[in-house]
């Protein structure tokens, strides 16, 4: 099943969890889920794979990367933009390599507290896909999913507002047996699904729990879009 997921979406960085593996083994899954979701931030899953697979091949573990220079990084980059992101990804591995002996922290706090670059979403991404804890994410997408889920009518990006979806993200995580394949999960349906104009609606697994959608229908609007 897993296979055929990962085949079918043809994400490199998406190995299922494998609990066999040591510490390093698993901090080594940090670093290539660090790296995919610092190419994702602002750029579409079917354009970075291939700048994924090329940066994996020169920068295999995060030691390479940190032992290699920003020209190096850059030229890797190019082409994907925002290029402060490889520079982050660059100072990132430095710190880890000399002040962690080259392990990527074991836990969200200490990765969000400690490597630069690493906010509250990378790092709930990082732990949740690559060390199996339950801890949320919420980007633009699944800030949407949830607004809508939940029926917000509020400014999204209101530290009030933020509050509630982490509170609500939190929630769906807790107790999860595979977290990163729902935080993942919420993401894709966030961008593929509930998108932004004209949500498929009639698609989304969560219809049915849906208060946007289930309000656009009551009051005949065929309208789920929020502020
Ligand atoms: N966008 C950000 N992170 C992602 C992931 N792990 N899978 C698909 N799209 C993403």
């Amino acid at each position: 099943w897993y296979a055929g997921v990962h085949e079918l979406r043809g994400m490199p960085w998406r190995k299922p969890y494998d609990s066999s593996l040591n510490r390093d083994g698993r901090a080594q899954r940090a670093y290539e889920v660090w790296v995919s979701e610092i190419m994702l931030q602002q750029t579409q899953v079917a354009t970075v794979i291939p700048y994924y697979n090329r940066w994996m091949e020169k920068f295999p573990t995060i030691r390479d990367l940190a032992s290699s220079d920003i020209e190096t990084v850059n030229g890797l980059w190019k082409g994907l933009g925002y290029y402060s992101r490889a520079a982050r990804l660059l100072s990132g591995a430095k710190k880890v390599v000399d002040e962690f002996n080259g392990r990527m922290p074991d836990n969200a706090k200490d990765m969000e507290a400690k490597i630069p670059g690493i906010g509250r979403y990378s790092a709930g991404a990082i732990c949740s896909i690559a060390y199996n804890q339950c801890v949320p994410i919420l980007d633009g997408n699944v800030n949407r999913l949830l607004s809508r889920v939940l029926a917000l009518h509020a400014s999204p990006k209101a530290k009030s507002t933020l509050d509630i979806l982490w509170a609500a993200a939190t929630s769906m995580i807790e107790g999860a047996e595979r977290p990163g394949d729902i935080n993942q999960a919420l993401i894709e349906l966030g961008s593929t699904v509930c998108k932004v104009r004209e949500p498929l609606c009639e698609q989304c697994p969560l219809k049915p729990w849906c208060n946007a959608y289930s309000l656009s229908t009551r009051e005949g609007k065929g309208n789920t879009s929020v502020e």
